[in-house]
Order: C-alpha cells, then sequence, then structure tokens
C-alpha cells in the first residue's frame, strides 16, 4: 500500500511542525515546504528527532508560481494539501495591511491554482475564530456571522474562506475544510517542538516563558478592566498536539470516500473559557517558576472573549480536545527550557 501523500505548506511554522509528527504518526507522507520567513530549520530539526524520519522538503514560497509547480511536478502523486503558510501578527497586519493582503491571498490563491492544473483537489485551510470578530453570543458556534474583522490579518482569513468557498462552488472535485484556530498553546511533550518566534512574540505563552526565563523582564496583561469575572480577555487555550491532531481527523475525513458538503469548517478549540489572568496565574502554579507580571493598559483591536463551542467538530470528525491548559503550560515551559539549555 503507498502511503498517502501531504503536501504541508509552512511546514517549518508552529503548527505545521507539529501536524506533521501527527501525520507521520498516523502513516502519511508529508512533504514539507516553507521559505523561512517567519521560521527557522530549528522546528525541522525537532520533527526528525521525535519521528525518526529524514524530511522531504522544499524550500521556498508558495506564492511563488514556478516553486510550486516545480514542487508539484516532482512529488507527482500528492493526495492533498494541507495550507498552514501565512502571515499571523494582528499587529504586524495593522502596520504593513498590504504586505498581509499580498502574502496571505497570494500564497492562497497560486495554491489553489497549482493544486488544479495537478489534479490535486483536496485542502485543509488554517482559519482562525477572528473570523467571527467579537462574537454575540459565547461559546460561538460556526454558524455565527462574520463579523468586520478587527484587523488586516483578520480579513485575510474571512477572505481566504469565501475564496475557498466560491472556488469549491465552481469545482466540483475540489474539496476543502477549513479549521478556525482559537487559541493553540503548548508544545510537543518531548520538548523537542515547541514555538519560536523568531522576534519579539506577539502572542501569549510565549511571551510568559520568555519572561519566566530571563529574556523579556516582564509580562504585560493587556487591560485588566474588561467587563469579565477578573477583568482581564477571556480565550479558548488549545493544546497544540490536540490541534495538530485535529488536522488528521480532517484530511482522513476529506480522503474519504464521503461525497457529501465540499467546503466545510470547523471550530477547533476545547470548549473552555479561560481569563488572560488565569493562564498566568496557572503557569506559576504549573511551573513553580516566579513570573514578573502586571496589569496594563488594553491592547487595541482585542476581542474580550471567546471560546468555542465545539459540539460540530465532535460530531462530524469525532475529535475533542484531550490536554487541558496546564498540560500545555507545562508542556511549554518544558520547550522554552530545553531551547535555552537549561535542561537536555
Ligand atoms: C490573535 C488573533 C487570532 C490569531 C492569533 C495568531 C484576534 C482577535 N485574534 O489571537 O485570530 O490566530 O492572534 O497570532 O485577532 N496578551 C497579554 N499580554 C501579552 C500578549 C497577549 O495580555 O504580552 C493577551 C491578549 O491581550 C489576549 C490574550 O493574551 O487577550 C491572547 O493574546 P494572543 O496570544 O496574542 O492571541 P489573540 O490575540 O487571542
Amino acid at each position: 500500500m503507498t502511503l498517502k501523500k501531504i503536501l504541508v505548506t509552512g511546514g517549518a511554522g508552529y503548527i505545521g511542525a507539529h501536524t506533521v509528527v501527527e501525520l507521520y504518526a498516523s502513516g502519511y507522507t508529508p512533504v514539507i515546504i516553507d521559505n523561512f520567513s517567519k521560521s527557522d530549520r530549528t522546528l525541522l530539526e525537532g520533527i526528525e528527532k521525535i519521528t525518526g524520519k529524514s524530511l522531504i522538503f522544499h524550500e521556498g514560497d508558495c506564492a511563488d508560481r514556478k516553486f510550486l509547480k516545480e514542487v508539484f511536478e516532482k512529488e507527482g502523486d500528492l493526495d492533498g494539501v494541507m495550507h498552514f503558510a501565512a502571515y499571523k501578527s494582528v499587529g504586524e497586519s495593522v502596520e504593513h495591511p498590504v504586505m498581509y493582503y499580498q502574502n496571505n491571498l497570494n500564497s492562497l490563491l497560486t495554491l489553489v491554482e497549482v493544486m488544479k492544473e495537478h489534479k490535486v483537489n483536496n485542502l485543509i485551510f488554517s482559519s482562525s475564530c477572528t473570523v467571527y470578530g467579537e462574537p454575540d453570543s459565547i461559546p460561538v458556534d460556526e454558524s455565527a456571522p462574520f463579523k468586520k474583522a478587527e484587523s488586516p490579518y483578520g480579513a485575510t482569513k474571512q477572505m481566504c474562506e469565501q475564496i475557498l468557498e466560491d472556488a469549491v462552488r465552481a469545482d466540483k472535485k475540489l474539496k476543502v475544510t477549513s479549521l478556525r484556530y482559537f487559541n493553540p498553546i503548548g508544545a510537543h511533550p518531548s520538548a523537542m517542538l515547541g514555538e519560536l518566534p523568531i522576534d519579539r512574540p506577539n502572542n501569549l505563552v510565549p511571551y510568559i516563558t520568555q519572561t519566566a526565563i530571563g529574556i523579556r523582564k516582564k509580562l504585560v496583561i493587556f487591560g485588566g478592566d474588561y467587563d469579565t469575572p477578573d477583568g482581564t480577555c477571556i480565550r479558548d487555550f488549545i493544546h497544540i498536539v490536540d490541534l495538530a491532531q485535529a488536522h488528521v481527523k480532517a484530511i482522513d475525513k476529506l480522503l474519504g470516500k464521503n461525497e457529501d458538503e465540499h467546503y466545510q469548517y470547523f471550530n477547533l478549540g476545547t470548549g473552555q473559557g479561560v481569563s488572560v489572568l488565569q493562564l498566568v496565574k496557572e503557569f506559576i502554579e504549573v511551573t513553580g517558576v516566579k513570573l514578573n507580571y502586571e496589569i496594563g493598559p488594553r491592547r487595541a483591536g482585542d476581542v474580550v472573549k471567546t471560546y468555542a463551542n465545539s459540539a460540530k467538530v465532535q460530531t462530524e470528525l469525532g475529535w475533542s480536545a484531550q490536554y487541558a491548559a496546564k498540560d500545555a503550560l507545562r508542556d511549554a515551559w518544558a520547550w522554552e527550557k530545553r531551547l535555552r539549555g537549561l535542561t537536555t
């Protein structure tokens, strides 16, 4: 039996790399492409250590049509694609909107065209809960409308989903699943793989671990006067390994014989709302380390509270999160320590 081959764009990034590990574990052969614009080779080395595989890897930009066509031609028999390659910093997208539209839209458009030319019809797309904006009610389910995006980054995710829905409608062979991530955190339990921001972190957990290890002086919690029980924002923090495993369930389903709806979309969250302050306190409790933090001003563009209704993905893909936030925090800390040479 030939193993199913899946192209993973952005496979050297945080979510892509963890998904590559889970693809191998489920008997797939991932083919990674990455241009290292927001990543470096460290995570590829981590994948190799965990899986013991020598990776199939092509360096390049998936908005570069010539490069992408060469990969499809060389690999020949791709069964599907997982598209992670995109910019994801909300703040940077506000400062450089055109760069965000250019990168996130062009890479998807080029990919979909090249897939069609090569008769590759199965695509998993990395979307985000940001498509809902500030939801009217929580937990938010997939029927919630797309509100006006809070940032150009969010707008690119909404536009990409629209492009895919239209493309599927026009091409009966194309099947796409968009996965709307809530807040992925944590690291592989082996501590060989984790989040590695190449600049100053934007996201909460890498900021926490970098502060705890002494790279940053202080964690500022953005806003303590929101209308929430402790005044800080509420999020749905999902362990990166749970998130990665959901991708395998999604591609299993897409490659199965199921011929029903061709454009599908699922929330990926735990269904639990946890406040930023709660998460910070949980980190201190789980790791026993000191963390210098203070409550500061609100950050522009933050949604106040959101967490997922994950009933749809549970029913249709048979997936639900297995790890708790404390597991993710423990794993993120183990990864940070290993990365900085504090453990072997
Ligand atoms: C944002 C996007 C999400 C995207 C993700 C990718 C929105 C509404 N959400 O998530 O779609 O997938 O980025 O990067 O656009 N925080 C602090 N101090 C810090 C860092 C963060 O208090 O130093 C707080 C934030 O204010 C927020 C929470 O922690 O309340 C989580 O922030 P972050 O990790 O940046 O993720 P989101 O903004 O939720």
